[in-house]
């Protein structure tokens, strides 16, 4: 990934990233490290993986702290900035296991939260551009509150984030810590799972598989995808800016692009014969996610550079070498949750007598 220096100057710090074995967690712990931090990787291994860290794991400065962060931390962890980033970011996973995803979200942010406070570190949430649900605002700016739907299979992701963006604001409203939250919307890249049943990496494999590519609704819904460098050039800016916000920031990719016309970019670009097949509308999926990155850009000069035929490139190739390793039946596995998940049925109510 391209390597910007942003703390030129700045001295080292020990930073604790939380979640920093996943998809982006191991993108940004990778950037600390190679610009001389000393980073714990704290995480429980459930969506993130020994395989994106493996390369730092020879490093003196990168320490892997396998532990889930709703369990209490250890007491010998002094850091000076702290990235929470732990959490399933893909439906079927973060709808396995609901309940823990809710509290990974406000139990496991209030302990990160917590050591903030004692360690008085500087704090920055990766919230999710799902706190706005299903919008009625296009774009979304950060001041629009939401449309989500408390009770359905996404509320323990959906209102879990919201929950932990509360929490922080509270810390920061009580100057109990330096809290900032980053809003992120749809990021791709290399290191993203092909099981995790997200637009990118479902089209991609199915297009390098041959297989036909799954389509939900009609297709004309629409995604914004911003490249992970994009992105981890974003929360690093975030953390180190001198003046805290005071408020969330959008980070994404403001290109709106529906999902035929990634279908059809994806085709173009692995060259598949596969056609597309389209399914019913999963429960809750939004229409439309575009977002206002107005703040991000007015604050930090912020805004993404890798278009998305851009970053395609890399992902694809990607895809590619995790399918050649047999990536095959972890793909199909994760097809059935995605589809068990789609079907959940509402809550049934309680009958009383
Ligand atoms: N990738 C995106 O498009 C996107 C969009 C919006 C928000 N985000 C947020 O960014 C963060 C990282 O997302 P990602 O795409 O890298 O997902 P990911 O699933 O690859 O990474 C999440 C990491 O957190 C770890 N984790 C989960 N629950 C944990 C727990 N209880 N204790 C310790 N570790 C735990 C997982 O093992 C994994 O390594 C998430 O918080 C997600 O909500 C991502």
């Amino acid at each position: 990934m391209k390597r910007q220096d942003f703390t030129a100057g700045a001295a080292i710090k020990r930073i604790l990233v939380a979640g920093g074995a996943g998809f982006l967690g191991s993108h940004l712990c990778e950037e600390l490290v190679a610009q001389g931090h000393h980073v714990t990787c704290l995480d429980n291994l459930e969506t993130g993986s020994l395989k994106n860290v493996e390369a730092l794991t020879g490093s003196n400065r990168f320490t892997l702290l396998k532990q889930d962060v709703c369990d209490p931390l250890p007491d010998h962890l002094r850091v000076q900035e702290i990235y929470n980033l732990a959490c399933a970011a893909s439906p079927p996973h973060y709808q396995a296991d609901p309940i823990h995803t809710m509290m990974t979200c406000v139990v496991g942010t209030n302990n990160l939260l917590g050591l903030a406070e004692r360690c008085e570190a500087r704090f920055l949430q990766a919230s999710t551009s799902e706190v706005y649900g299903d919008p009625e605002q296009h774009p979304q700016t950060e001041a629009y509150w939401g449309h989500v739907n408390p009770t359905g299979p996404r509320a323990c992701y959906d209102e879990g984030k919201r929950a932990a963006e509360t929490l922080c604001f509270d810390y920061l409203r009580m100057g109990r810590a330096d809290v900032r939250v980053v809003r992120i919307f749809n990021t791709y890249g290399p290191r993203m799972r092909p099981d995790d049943g997200r637009i990118i990496s479902n089209l991609v494999c199915q297009a390098l598989a041959g297989e036909p590519l799954t389509i939900y609704g009609t297709g004309e819904q629409t995604r914004s995808f911003c490249y992970a460098s994009d992105l981890i050039r974003g929360l690093l800016q975030m953390m180190a800016a001198k003046d805290n916000p005071g408020a969330p920031v959008n980070f994404g990719n403001p290109g709106e692009f529906t999902i035929n016309e990634l279908a059809h970019l994806v085709l173009k670009i692995t060259g598949s014969p596969s056609k597309i097949s389209l399914h019913p509308l999963p429960v809750d999926d939004p229409q439309r996610r575009r977002p206002d990155i107005g703040r991000a850009h007015q604050l930090f000069g912020w805004k993404p550079e890798i278009a998305l035929v851009e970053g395609l490139g890399p992902t694809i190739e990607w895809f590619a070498r995790e399918l050649r390793k047999g990536a095959r039946a972890t793909i199909d596995g994760a097809r059935r949750a995605h589809e068990a998940a789609r079907l959940q049925p509402e809550p049934v109510a309680v009958q009383r007598h």
